[in-house]
């Protein structure tokens, strides 16, 4: 099954939606296998945004994201990275649509809520970044029978 990672970002933290996004991906039948709340520095950014770095916006970016700590998570499910991402809303929250994170939540590009992985080799990688393993919890094989059907998992 897939696992994916989000972060809510300082402005999701700031205007008080921690629970208002981990109850929207709860709802939805996500798993919440890795939760917790880091206080990201210069070096971590660098390398979470490292496709980034030569972009006019990357110091604002980097100001933004140490402002306040991060809620990371790590989420799990079948098809987890599309179903997130589609979860998530385009980038600009101006343009992502409603119902989305972003859409609902967000006026902007930079300040725009939530990151999550964009593919199943980068999740991979981005969870390694911000979770070790004893901070992954496998406890859900009871549920899944409520969440899929048994051709789906
Ligand atoms: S891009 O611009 O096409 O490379 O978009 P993307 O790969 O989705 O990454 C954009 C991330 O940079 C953050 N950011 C901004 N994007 C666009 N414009 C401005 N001014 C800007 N400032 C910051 C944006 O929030 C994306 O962060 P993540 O955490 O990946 O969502």
């Amino acid at each position: 099954m897939e696992q994916t990672l989000v972060l809510i970002k300082p402005s999701g933290v700031i205007r008080c939606l921690i629970g208002d996004i981990i109850a929207r991906f709860q709802h939805k039948g996500l798993i919440i296998a890795g939760l917790k709340m880091m206080q990201l520095d210069e070096k971590i950014l660098r390398e979470h945004y490292a496709h980034l770095v030569d972009r006019p916006f990357f110091p604002d970016l980097l100001n933004s994201m140490m402002r306040t700590p991060v809620i990371a998570m790590c989420i799990k499910g079948v098809d987890a990275v599309n179903v997130v991402r589609t979860m998530t809303g385009a980038t600009n929250g101006r343009k992502a649509a409603p119902g989305t994170i972003r859409g609902d939540f967000s006026m902007s590009g930079q300040e725009n809520i939530v990151h999550a992985s964009d593919s199943v080799e980068n999740a991979l990688i981005e969870i390694n970044r911000f979770f070790s393993e004893g901070e992954i919890f496998d406890y859900t094989d009871n549920t899944f029978k409520y969440l899929y059907a048994p051709d789906e998992v």
